[in-house]
């Protein structure tokens, strides 16, 4: 008898050691660094950057549960060009004119590793966005196509990392202008043509995201061009209708969620070549 109360003793030892170890200690995070990262390249303008929660110039700092930080699993290449744990605002230091909040990047990444953890080890996310920038500003060669490729190159130096998708969120500037947005198609398709050919990657899957409002009146005519891309591996989710701020541009916090739950849905339902 006594001696089964011992044997009950250890086994009672042992799950509460055991389930101690499960979620104290970070397995993961002991050999992170080796894993090779998904790396995910999130580009565009304000709505990509993230202005959940923003209103007049000050973020109301809520953070809730579903894009919360996770150490080791979801890393983020910060404006100095080193890898650190993710947290909201993902483009604080990168679209550092503005007051950046809530995108859609961290819902989007907890989703994915959520959806299917086998395939996702270590979520690595390259932040690029800057607000107001339209589709001329991206074009090859010019400075925000530069620093997108420079950091894409940083992202899978030395085998570190593998480019899984561009997801982009842009066109509220192209609103405002009729030929700007009469040309958006055309511009848009050959951006993702030129990324796809100069990061050696011909069928990189795009992620891209409907306008869910604009700067200006030409806002069908811009999501038109982007429902009309005829790109293989290009996938379309639309924000129309999601919640905005009072600003009646920018997607609220809860609308960013929404965005980064389509983007990892599109991603883990893709038949691309992932
Ligand atoms: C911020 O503004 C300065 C001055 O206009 C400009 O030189 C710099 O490129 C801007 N930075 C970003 C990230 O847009
Ligand atoms: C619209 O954009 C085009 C090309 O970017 C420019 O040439 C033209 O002056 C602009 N028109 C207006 C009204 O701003």
């Amino acid at each position: 008898m006594a001696n089964n109360g011992l044997k009950l003793s250890f086994f009672f030892l042992f799950i509460i050691s055991y389930e101690y170890w499960v979620n104290h200690v970070n397995i993961v995070d002991t050999n992170s660094a080796d894993l090779v990262k998904d790396v995910f390249i999130l580009a565009g303008q304000s709505n990509m950057a993230g202005r959940g929660g923003v209103i007049d110039g000050y973020w109301d700092g809520v953070i809730p549960p579903e894009i919360r930080t996770r150490p080791g699993k979801i890393l983020r290449l910060g404006g100095d060009l080193s890898w650190e744990d993710a947290a909201e605002p993902l483009h604080s230091d990168i679209d550092a004119n503005k007051t950046c909040g809530v995108g859609p990047g961290m819902a989007f990444a907890n989703a994915i590793l959520r959806g299917d953890p086998r395939r996702f080890a270590v979520v690595g996310l390259v932040p690029c966005a800057i607000g107001g920038s339209g589709i001329e500003e991206w074009s090859r060669g010019g400075r925000l196509y530069d620093g997108l490729m420079r950091r894409a190159g940083v992202a899978v130096e030395g085998g570190g990392g593998k480019i899984r998708a561009v997801l982009w969120f842009q066109g509220e500037r192209d609103t405002v202008n009729r030929s700007d947005a009469e040309s958006y198609k055309e511009k848009l398709q050959r951006l993702f043509m030129d990324l796809r050919a100069d990061l050696n990657s011909p069928l990189l899957p795009v992620i891209q995201v409907a306008l869910a409002s604009g700067e200006g009146a030409y806002v069908e005519m811009v999501r038109e061009a982007q429902h009309g891309i005829e790109l293989p591996n290009v996938i379309t989710v639309d924000a129309k209708g999601l919640e905005l701020q009072p600003d009646g541009l920018h997607l609220s916090t809860r609308a960013q969620l929404r965005v980064g739950e389509m983007l990892a849905h599109a991603i883990l339902q893709s038949n691309c070549s992932l």
